[in-house]
């Protein structure tokens, strides 16, 4: 890939489309005039988007393929089949390619019935921070796929975040952490603002100061490693309000309500797959 910038195609230009193709400009990586995104119809600011990026913005699936060294699968897992199919049903298409699915829930197995069968796919689950180059990625390999296939894959993620190579039985409880993840941390940010408003702070500081905090404390795990139970023993000091505070969170059932949601989430990542794979 050294000095050669990569030609990429997405199939479906919606918000994680918009995510990575912005990540992988920011990094050099490729050029909004080497992109090409295929969008429904009906989606033009998704068409509007690709095309304020630089890049082509077409309404079909194939040409895609056909300009791309790399195509991404970003639409949502129900249009998988359909979207896919174009290719496979299309004539003349050299369809020996990298494609890379970030659709939820659409296996390796599946992915490969689908497309033709000269066609080499990685599984990846991203996520929506991938747009500040701070997501959490992780892929798995197809059979076809080579090693340099990861490597470029690795190449693609690192540039929009951290990136590792898992087995995919473990993609439905990743899934359920990383990939819905954000939505939680949202959740969390807006109600420790809205606490702190109760209490009197002005709203936009109490928005900086809830941000910074998750993010603050997410880099403290990452970075030295030290058990987050320690840390969190670390600012809990006897009698203390940090203390009162945690007896309040536990007697509401903060941890067990976000081990559910992990359990819940990865049950409907596995219920989806599970359609798709009966359709
Ligand atoms: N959002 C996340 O946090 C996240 C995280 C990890 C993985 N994913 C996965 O990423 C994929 C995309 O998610 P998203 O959030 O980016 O969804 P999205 O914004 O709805 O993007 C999907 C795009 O595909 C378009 N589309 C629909 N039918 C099409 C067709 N036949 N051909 C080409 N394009 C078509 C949609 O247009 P219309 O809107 O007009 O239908 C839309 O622009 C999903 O499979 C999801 O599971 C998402």
């Amino acid at each position: 890939m050294s000095g050669k910038l990569l030609k990429i195609g997405f199939i479906g230009g919606g918000k994680m489309a918009q995510a990575m193709a912005k990540g992988f400009i920011s990094a050099g990586l490729s050029k909004g005039e080497s992109m090409i995104a295929s969008c429904h119809p009906s989606d033009l600011a998704s068409h509007a988007a690709f095309k304020d990026l630089g890049a082509e913005s077409i309404f079909e699936n194939v040409p895609v393929v056909q300009k791309s060294d790399v195509v991404i699968i970003s639409v949502k897992p129900q249009v998988v089949p359909t979207a896919l199919g174009d290719i496979k049903k299309a004539q003349g298409v050299n369809a020996n390619k990298l494609f890379l699915s970030i659709a939820m829930g659409i296996t390796i197995k599946q992915l490969e019935q689908f497309l033709p069968g000269e066609s080499r796919v990685v599984r990846v689950m991203p996520n929506t921070p991938a747009l500040v180059r701070s997501g959490a990625s992780v892929f798995v390999c197809g059979q076809k796929a080579t090693e340099d296939d990861a490597s470029i894959t690795k190449k693609l993620l690192e540039s929009i975040g951290t990136c590792e190579q898992v087995t995919e039985n473990l993609l439905d409880p990743i899934t359920a952490l990383s990939g819905s993840g954000p939505a939680y941390i949202y959740i969390m940010i807006e109600a420790l603002a809205d606490g702190g408003v109760k209490m009197g702070l002005p709203r936009d500081l109490a928005y900086r100061l809830a941000s910074q905090t998750v993010l603050g404390a997410g880099q403290m795990v990452r970075d030295t490693k030290i058990h987050p139970g320690v840390l969190k023993d670390d600012v809990t000091s006897p009698a203390g309000s940090t203390a009162a505070g945690l007896h309040f969170l536990e007697q509401k059932g903060f941890r067990s309500a976000l081990i559910g949601a992990i359990e819940t989430a990865t049950k409907r990542c596995r219920e989806v797959s599970q359609a798709d794979a009966t359709k």
